[in-house]
């Protein structure tokens, strides 16, 4: 059967892409951020996943305002990256799952998710940086993947609770695939960021360290604040924390941290990253 052995959260600034490409990672305003991911790279090493569940929010490359779907899941046989003008280089394709695609996408439908099916999908930084914060340096990625998009664009938007219940109905659908699969489940974007408009440069590290110290064991604190709540909490982008709480929830039993870090700020965000066990993988 496949197994979850754990959980990666990280946000996915498009700045990071730059600071990759122009081997910035030693640079004193970087260095904060890539010093954090270490410890990251020696579980993933030790948990040698085969396929990463990428819960991430498309910024207008592959949806756009005419057709948003709330969530849509991947089911292509590889995923190309494409600019979008961040100046950041395209990074080379990667793999999917075609058959463990089509059956977390059966089984959420059976489960009343009435998800967007991918069978064509681009993918922006919101997947591209994190694999390479996660699996620098690789001329070949390590895994391959299945991303499942949550619309933070256009609202409405999912609610919390929805999104932590997709996780969860997620991780089941994980648990219950005959083949012997090594999961990672991954949540990209956040922490509290804003990107235009008043508040643009808004930042909450309260709230966000409260959230990541809650995350493991009261996942359900944040889901708690409505949509508008979290918002004014986190920012008109800080939003897509709504990623950590749909990954967070694929664990099941006593989640513990493995790893844990929050720095400010890289561009106009905060940018944290955690590991996360569960306690029946
Ligand atoms: C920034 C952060 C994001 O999450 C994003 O998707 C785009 C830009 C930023 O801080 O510049
Ligand atoms: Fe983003």
């Amino acid at each position: 059967m496949a197994k979850i052995v754990g959980a990666v959260t990280t946000s996915h600034i498009p700045a990071i892409g730059g600071a990759i490409a122009r081997d910035l990672c030693e640079d004193p305003y970087w260095k904060p951020l890539f010093s954090a991911y270490p410890p990251a790279h020696r579980w993933l090493g030790t948990q040698r996943p085969d396929v990463a569940v990428i819960f991430y929010n498309d910024h207008g490359l592959n949806f756009f305002l005419d057709k948003m779907p709330t969530f849509a899941v991947g089911a292509a046989p590889q995923y190309r990256n494409a600019d979008e003008g961040w100046g950041i280089p395209t990074l080379p394709p990667v793999g999917g799952d075609q058959r463990f695609s089509w059956h977390l996408i059966e089984q959420l439908v059976g489960e009343e998710f009435d998800v967007t099916t991918c069978q064509e999908m681009l993918i922006d930084h919101a997947c591209t940086i994190p694999l390479a914060l996660l699996w620098p340096g690789r001329d070949a990625w390590p895994v391959r993947i299945v991303p499942i998009c949550i619309n933070t664009v256009q609202h409405p938007l999912p609610s919390a609770a929805r999104c932590f219940k997709l996780g969860q109905a997620v991780g089941r659908a994980i648990r219950d695939y005959a083949e012997d699969l090594r999961v990672v489940v991954i949540g990209t974007g956040g922490l509290s960021h804003q990107l235009d408009g008043q508040r643009a440069g808004f930042i909450n590290k309260d709230f966000d360290l409260e959230f990541m110290q809650k995350l493991p064991g009261d996942p359900l604190w944040a889901t708690h604040y409505s949509i508008p709540e979290l918002v004014e909490l986190t920012g008109t982008q800080g939003i897509e924390l709504l990623m950590w709480l749909a990954a967070r929830a694929t664990l099941d039993g006593e989640v513990k941290t493995i790893h844990s870090s929050y720095h400010i700020p890289i561009s106009n965000t905060a940018a944290g990253l955690m590991v996360m066990e569960g306690g029946n993988p």
